[in-house]
């Protein structure tokens, strides 16, 4: 058996140390868990698209855990695509990978294979969306019978894959039709994904949408309008055994439930979101 924990949405910063006090019973809790892996999928820091200092800082706490830990970049840590103020770009995704590694991955554990996705490639029109694409369409064709869960910070949709633009929540719909494509054609089973800073487990189509909270903070009504979902704190606990899977999700009481929209204007000036 080998036992996984997903965190996600920390929001980390030496400079803004709004959530900072979310770390450590975070820690602890991840270490109590026992893993043999983590996956943290995204927005590791505050708001570090443009800041090597929080790159540094968040790399050093993951390192401190002492359990290998791989992790894929959310909009706060590479731009997201085509924004106008904040768009992804090579040199963002290739600061990532400086402090982190590779942006996407994948690994065999079990009779699974995971992989690791780099949401914020999707749609921005960057020679780095292309490679992946290719990698990939590459790394599905050779699964060689094991299942496939995918780990990404963006989800690919709030309520049904045929939905409009979510604007800033999910993949936009054009990238979004090609993904799903590959979901249904090779029978991916577990899509966990970040970003909304809310817990979510719904299963659509065969396929199991895990939506992991944060354990840094929750976004109140005045910036994420209604949606599935819970606003708690917590992260994801995944058991893996041959090709069985058990997942938790658990809130953890003992992080400080702080609100963005008390602070967003210290934190996300002048852009706003989660
Ligand atoms: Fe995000
Ligand atoms: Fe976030």
């Amino acid at each position: 058996m080998t036992r996984i924990v997903q965190i996600s949405d920390t929001h980390l910063s030496p400079g803004k140390r709004h959530f900072a006090a979310n770390w450590s019973p975070l820690r602890q809790w991840i270490l109590a868990q026992e893993p043999d892996l983590i996956v943290h999928t995204g927005d590791v820091t505050v708001d570090g698209a443009d800041v090597d200092a929080d790159f540094a800082y968040c790399a050093g706490l993951l390192a401190s855990l002492g359990v290998p830990v791989h992790a894929v970049p959310g909009n706060h840590d590479v731009g997201e695509p085509q924004h106008a103020y904040q768009p992804t770009s090579s040199d963002r995704v290739a600061r990532w990978r400086r402090h982190f590694g590779g942006d996407y991955w994948s690994i065999d554990i079990e009779g699974w294979r995971l992989i690791g996705l780099d949401s914020m490639l999707f749609g921005a029109d960057i020679p780095e969306e292309r490679e992946q694409l290719a990698w990939l369409d590459a790394t599905l064709r050779d699964a060689d019978g094991r299942r496939i869960a995918w780990f990404m910070h963006k989800p690919l949709f709030l309520e049904n894959p045929d939905e409009g633009d979510t604007g800033y929540w999910t993949v936009k719909p054009a990238p979004r039709a090609d993904i799903l494509e590959r979901v249904r054609r090779h029978g991916i089973a577990v899509i966990a994904t970040g970003h909304l800073h809310k817990m979510h487990d719904r299963i659509l189509d065969g396929c199991r949408y895990l939506w992991a909270p944060s354990s840094g903070f929750v976004v109140g009504e005045r910036l994420q309008e209604p949606m599935p979902g819970y606003k708690k704190l917590g992260a994801v606990v995944y058991e893996l055994a041959g090709d069985t899977l058990t997942v938790r999700m658990d809130e953890l009481p003992e992080l400080t439930r702080y609100w963005i929209d008390d602070v967003v204007h210290e934190v996300y000036p002048p852009r706003g979101g989660a």
